[in-house]
């Protein structure tokens, strides 16, 4: 065992966990929801896309998603950028941080962007340029790592692939993602060190949607790796849309749930984001898919109930 004493949250719900809400969310409450999460302490938030309307109508309001929030120092907001036109288009956003983002099965980058692996990587490598010219940061996310909506069980050499690939044209960090929440503990570990053959422990996160209650052993398979850094969506919220069927990133409250009783500090205030959490769940107008969310939210209630 190799646990880390500090993990790093990317809170990716804004992003991830709204882009396939079919209601349009207006942009003042995705901003709201951004305040209330950095509010709570978080210091990574992945805000929007800057991808074609057309395919995620969701996001089509990024860049008034951007301008509206009041930022804080020392909180880094990141946004997707699949080719030249999303980040030139995000450039006056002022992002800190871009992510491009490809697939470890070709089935999969081609219903999700629409080109091969390795035609995403020629689209990828001037954006890299350019951003790292800029002094943005860049992140890499890998998608269905472990298994394909389309392909089935994914290889750890074809992670190790695209990880050699996106190492290849300058990405500084990679998340290594289950999409649709098939894995296993021990095969997001074998997938994690496909990654890890090209990037440093510090340089990696994993990102496990949650579609068969995987998420959180997978989350600790690899803390157990030495891994320090997840993405994980408030309220549990989310889906891809051109992944059926799979749920939302594991909740941002259960992985600070479970971190935090294992005394690894995270600077998040579990309180504030379980109110974060209501409060979209609410916008929503169903309950939060985090099971210590609604534990700790029922308690307060019955609290409420004995004063
Ligand atoms: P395309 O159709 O191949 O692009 O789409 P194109 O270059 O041929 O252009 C076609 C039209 O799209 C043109 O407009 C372009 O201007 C426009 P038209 O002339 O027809 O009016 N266009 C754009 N518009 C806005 N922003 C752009 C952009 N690029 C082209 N950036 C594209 C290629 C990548 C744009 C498209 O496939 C797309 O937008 N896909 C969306 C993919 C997406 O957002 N998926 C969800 C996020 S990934 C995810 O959730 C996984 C992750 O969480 C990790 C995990 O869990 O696995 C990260
Ligand atoms: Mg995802």
């Amino acid at each position: 065992m190799n646990l880390p004493t500090h993990v790093k949250l990317v809170e990716v719900g804004p992003r991830d966990g709204l882009q396939n809400e079919k209601q349009t969310v207006p942009a003042a409450v995705k901003i709201e929801l951004v305040h209330r999460l950095q509010a709570a302490g978080l210091k990574e938030i992945e805000v929007t896309s800057f991808v074609s309307p057309k395919w995620v109508p969701q996001m089509a309001d990024n860049a008034e998603v951007m301008a509206g929030i009041a930022r804080h120092s020392g909180v880094r907001y990141s946004v997707l950028t699949p080719n030249m036109k999303g980040f030139e288009a995000a450039l006056a956003s002022r992002p800190d941080e871009i992510v491009v983002f490809g697939a470890a099965s070709e089935a999969f980058s081609q219903k999700n962007i629409n080109c091969s692996i390795s035609e995403s990587i020629d689209r990828f490598a001037p954006v890299v340029q350019a951003a790292r010219a800029a002094g943005i940061y860049v992140r890499g996310a890998m998608s269905c790592t472990v298994g394909c909506p389309y392909e089935g069980d994914i290889a750890p050499a074809r992670v190790s692939y695209l990880a050699g690939l996106m190492k290849g044209i300058g990405v500084q960090h990679v998340g290594v993602a289950d999409t649709i929440g098939v894995g296993t503990p021990l095969k997001v570990q074998r997938a994690m060190e496909a990654a890890l053959q090209h990037y440093d422990i510090n340089d990696v996160s994993g990102h496990f949607h949650d579609t068969y209650g995987q998420a959180l052993a997978n989350t600790l398979a690899c803390l157990q790796l030495g891994v320090w850094q997840f993405d994980a969506s408030v309220a549990g919220l989310g889906g891809c849309p051109y992944a059926k069927g799979a749920t939302g990133n594991v909740a941002t409250e259960d992985v600070v749930y479970l971190l935090h009783g294992m005394g690894i500090d995270t600077g998040i205030d579990l309180d504030k984001l379980i109110d974060a959490g209501q409060f979209i769940s609410d916008f929503l107008g169903r309950p939060t898919n985090s099971r210590a969310g609604k534990a700790i939210y029922t308690k307060r209630g019955a609290s409420d109930v004995r004063c």
